[in-house]
């Protein structure tokens, strides 16, 4: 099955499970939980919930029981992005083809929306799947994404991409940066998807690499989309990486050798899955998704 009609089997799940696990926008804490919902039901590609699905059923498991953890990696890459959008940060005004949060719920409600986001995604993947049989594996998922989102993951690889800004290029650090803010959630997603299924090391293992190959091809064709989209293509603004000066594959290797690096990253990834016995048509129609994409 290709990408398209893998992310149109799902798709309607995916939106539906977020919005059963947001919260409701009633009482006092109303005005969060209205950006909660402002910021994650904007429509974005949800390529990390399908990646959790399609690894959770590559590893034998069943899409049901992937449904929640994908929605929780969805919550935590969505408050990743309203804190990247601050104004102390990347300063963005666009976001999923929206006004982003702070600008339309000023900062404050954006740091606290982005921190609710941040401990709902632990809290729902701590009590999914329900079954029984997965309480191990519910525990290995929080830490999985613990890992993944925090000073050894994503929140480490944005400081060190504001850090970068203006400095003279370095193709290791870039890696670096690309794996960490943007690989750790992609290889994490894989990974839980491979909890999800009861999977054991060798399987979370092989799917943890790929996912992160799929996410440092992401995030060069990211930068790629940054030097030569449209902000009606892409729904936040282009441009913005080379007027401050960011460390981007562009930047540093130019479009033509960026586009082969993220091919060969994952021609690389496919490549290592195959040989665990656990590529599957839509792993593949995602890995190519996630370079070939146009938004
Ligand atoms: C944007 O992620 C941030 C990066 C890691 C490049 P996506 O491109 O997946 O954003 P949405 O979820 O579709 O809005
Ligand atoms: C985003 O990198 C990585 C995150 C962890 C959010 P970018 O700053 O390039 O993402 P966009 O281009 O704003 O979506
Ligand atoms: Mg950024
Ligand atoms: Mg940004
Ligand atoms: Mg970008």
């Amino acid at each position: 099955m290709n990408f398209d009609g893998y992310l149109q089997l799902h798709r309607p799940e995916i939106e539906a499970t977020l919005e059963r696990l947001l919260p409701r926008p009633d009482g006092p804490a109303a005005t969060v939980a209205e950006a909660m919902r402002y910021a994650v039901l904007a429509g974005g590609k949800r390529l990390r919930p399908l990646i959790v699905i399609a690894a959770c059923e590559a590893a034998g498991g069943a899409a049901n029981d992937a449904l929640a953890p994908g929605a929780a990696i969805e919550m935590l890459h969505t408050y990743s992005l309203v804190h990247d959008d601050l104004p102390a940060m990347d300063d963005d005004d666009l976001r999923r083809g929206r006004p982003t949060l702070h600008k339309v719920f000023g900062d404050a409600v954006a740091v606290l929306a982005g921190d609710a986001l941040h401990t709902l995604a632990f809290e729902i993947l701590g009590r999914y799947p329900e079954r029984d049989d997965r309480s191990s594996y519910r525990a290995d998922a929080v830490v999985t994404l613990a890992r993944a989102a925090g000073v050894a993951g994503m929140v480490g690889g944005q400081i060190a991409d504001l850090e970068a800004e203006g400095r003279p290029p370095d193709g290791e650090r870039l890696r670096w940066i690309h794996r960490h803010k943007t690989g750790a959630l992609f290889s994490a997603s894989a990974e839980i998807g491979a909890l999800a299924a009861g999977a054991g090391l060798p399987a979370r293992e092989a799917l943890a690499r790929f996912g992160a190959a799929v996410g440092l091809a992401f995030q060069i064709a990211d930068d790629i989309l940054d030097e030569t989209s449209t902000a009606e293509a892409l729904g936040k603004t282009p441009g913005k990486d080379m007027a401050v000066g960011k460390a981007t594959y562009p930047a540093l290797y130019g479009l033509d050798a960026s586009r082969a690096a993220a091919r060969e990253i994952i021609a690389e990834g496919v490549a290592g899955l195959r040989e665990h016995g656990l590529i599957s048509d839509p792993l593949d129609s995602l890995a190519e998704a996630a370079v070939a994409r146009s938004r």
